[in-house]
């Protein structure tokens, strides 16, 4: 089994961790800091939000109830799960965790079903209230689906599951944009047992066919087209590609969201027909609690994507605390997550979260700027959204739009103002709680990740009294318990303390395996540190026990807020004729956080201009993973710097990428230290 190098992780201080680093000396933030943490009190719980603790008479304050949260995890979850889920059968057991062996079991012998919890329990009372908003790409064409019609759809589209011999436990592989079909079609695989992995529409056919094979999906479930941004996408093209490489399948599902005819090959069907052909009522199937609900596509450091696994019984108790308590949100609001499904918040805050608890929920399918910049603003007012969830990179590229695109539009109904993905810099966060919201509406930057299901560091807006500080996470939620370890392994305590971000207890959303590769979900989350689960990222803990994070601190690069390994990259560029090797790192990039940075080795008898191979590149990247995974910057070069050993320093590529050569630190070890010099002369003739 490989083990982390803990000293070589924690030495690595790339762009954005050294601005971060700079900004929490200076002494003007330091003194920021102290003044609000002389002012904090502990706030009185809300009676409302959780009358499940009601007959606790020693909980006096917020603050007891995260005490209760780690001191009896059995009692708050258990509590929390039997009264804000529908259970088909009762769990004995609340949790049988083991985080020294990443053993990870909740709500044990518990039954329970993912699309009653999701609908059917709220038709009763609420069949006609509105579940999603179809917010499509014209602005003004959005459409309105009530539970009802979410119902009906999602119970033929299972039936149709079903005629067609998807059984309890099968992958379907559900590729399509943002839309109530999406949904319905996550929710079916969920009503007859059968595990979902969305993979977001905009992958190459060749990702889509790659997570297609690791899972042995048979059943792939696709649209014709899309409108995104007023280009027309051909989806079909796409799973086309994929399906043919990809022996497993052996149906393909194709929903016309477009009304255009396109070639239908022999293992597709059509699925409108089919559903208008299926019966209105499918039974659901009680799955054990910890069955696997979906699996989720993530890069990791190296260049094969995670399918991280989650279960019912867990992620669901999750999903839907998180969603209430994190925005405070109440019965009637319109939630605005402004994310893909194909990503972990489009999951959990624009699908689970949401309708677990009867909320109404937008779908986006447009951009931040069709068909301009003030389309986010435009968004608000028309739909009147009262929670708005999106990500920094559309922030800090909305805000150099200028503030005319949001005060044009009336934002009166926004009540929170939510981010997450990435490190929230001064300026957005600022401009967001000024501009966007008038300093009316609480600005809330969470920090989680695909393998922790739900949100586990906010600002917990469900406490009112709460103070709220500039661009950071701050406090753990209910149940978290965050620690800050060193390269030794040790816990880094204190209230100005840097380290490895690390979860000491477990908590429901936990993912609990990674697909068919149980031994990479501990090496890469338990190993490092033994007896704690690790995220990959970086923290700072200032002064009142508030976190910030600092970035990631493998080989995992943040583009706008979308993960991608070096590794990925570096894969599918080797794979040019022309090139010898590759390295790719990020580097500080104004709108996108990271931006990519890559070092070709040409093969010698190469003769095409660097411009010409340049751009194939960037082709084969596009075509290979997603658009995004694009370098911003190549550079050409003779040699890369290599220890004796033949590893590659990246420290030193970082630092020429980030324009910060005068100190690279030691670089005696490397087997030709010159070409050192040689690397910063060609940056300097592109940059
Ligand atoms: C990584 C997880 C979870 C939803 C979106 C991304 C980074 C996430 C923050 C934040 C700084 C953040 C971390 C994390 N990240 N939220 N508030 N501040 N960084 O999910 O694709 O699994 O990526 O996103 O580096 O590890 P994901």
């Amino acid at each position: 089994m490989a083990t982390l190098k803990l000293p070589v992780f924690l030495s690595k201080v790339r762009g954005p961790n050294a601005t971060l680093q700079k900004l929490l000396q200076t002494k003007s933030f330091k003194n920021a800091l102290h003044k609000h943490f002389s002012s904090k009190n502990a706030t009185p719980i809300s009676t409302t939000a959780f009358p499940e603790f009601d007959s606790l008479t020693n909980l006096n304050c917020h603050e007891d109830l995260y005490k209760l949260s780690l001191e009896r995890p059995e009692l708050f979850w258990g509590k929390l799960a039997r009264s804000r889920l529908k259970w088909e059968k009762d769990f004995h057991t609340v949790q049988d965790c083991d985080m020294t062996q990443g053993k990870v079991n909740w709500f044990l012998d518990g039954k329970i079903n993912a699309s009653v919890n999701c609908i059917d329990r709220h038709l009763v009372k609420y069949g006609d209230r509105i579940a999603l908003i179809w917010e499509k790409d014209e602005p003004g064409s959005q459409e309105y689906i009530t539970y009802k019609q979410l119902s009906e759809m999602v119970n033929r589209l299972s039936q149709t599951l079903l005629n067609h011999g998807v059984i309890r436990g099968d992958r379907v592989a559900i590729y399509l944009p943002c839309s109530p079909i999406a949904v319905a079609a996550m929710l079916a695989c969920t009503r007859i047992g059968a595990i979902h992995s969305v993979v977001f529409a905009g992958f190459s056919a060749e990702a889509l066919s790659g997570r297609i094979l690791d899972a042995q999906a048979e059943t792939v479930i696709t649209a014709n087209e899309e409108i995104r941004g007023g280009k027309t996408i051909n989806l079909k093209k796409h799973v086309d590609e994929a399906v043919a490489k990809s022996p497993c399948v052996k149906r393909v599902f194709v929903y016309k969201l477009i009304d255009r005819e396109i070639k239908m090959n022999k293992l597709d069907i059509p699925l409108e027909k089919a559903m208008s052909e299926s019966s209105s009522k499918c039974q659901p199937t009680a799955m054990d609690s910890n069955d696997c609900l979906f699996m989720l596509y993530t890069s990791g450091s190296t260049g094969k994507p995670k399918g991280v696994a989650h279960s019912h019984g867990g992620y669901l108790t999750y999903a839907a605390v998180t969603f209430k308590h994190v925005f405070d949100y109440n019965e009637g609001e319109i939630f605005g997550c402004l994310a893909d499904i194909g990503w972990i918040t489009g999951h959990s805050y624009v699908v689970y979260g949401p309708l677990l608890n009867g909320a109404t929920t937008v779908l986006y399918s447009s951009t931040p700027t069709y068909p301009d910049q003030g389309r986010y603003w435009e968004t608000v007012e028309r739909l009147k959204i009262n929670h708005l969830y999106t990500a920094p990179t559309a922030l800090r590229l909305l805000l150099k739009a200028g503030d005319s695109w949001v005060t044009k539009y009336d934002r009166s109904s926004l009540r929170k103002l939510g981010c997450v993905g990435e490190p929230l810099n001064h300026e957005a966060f600022e401009w967001y709680r000024d501009v966007v919201g008038e300093n009316k509406s609480d600005v809330i930057d969470t920090w989680w990740q695909t393998e922790t299901g739900g949100i586990c560091l906010t600002p917990r807006p469900s406490n009112p009294g709460a103070e709220i500080l500039p661009a950071m996470p701050m406090r753990p939620f209910f149940g978290i318990d965050p620690v800050l370890l060193d390269a030794e392994g040790k816990e880094v305590v204190g209230d100005d303390a840097t380290g490895a971000l690390c979860i000491r207890k477990p908590w429901p959303g936990m993912a609990y395996t990674i697909y068919g590769d149980h031994n990479r979900f501990i090496e890469t989350y338990y190993q490092p540190f033994k007896g704690f689960y690790f995220s990959g990222d970086g923290a700072h803990r200032h002064p009142g026990g508030y976190y910030q994070i600092t970035g990631r601190m493998d080989d995992v690069l943040n583009v706008s807020g979308h993960r991608l390994g070096t590794g990925e990259i570096e894969n599918v560029m080797d794979d040019h004729p022309a090139v010898a090797e590759t390295a790719v790192v990020g580097f500080e990039h104004d709108i996108k956080g990271e931006g990519i940075y890559a070092y070709i080795i040409l093969k010698d008898e190469v003769t095409d201009t660097f411009e010409k191979i340049s751009k194939e590149l960037r082709e084969l990247c596009k075509s290979r993973l997603a658009s995004y995974a694009q370098p911003d910057i190549i550079q050409f070069t003779p040699g890369l710097p290599k220890t004796r050993s033949g590893k590659i320093m990246r420290r030193i590529l970082r630092k020429v990428a980030a324009n910060n050569t005068d100190d690279l630190g030691d670089i005696s070890t490397l087997a030709d230290p010159s070409i050192v010099q040689e690397i910063i002369n060609n940056h300097q003739k592109i940059i």
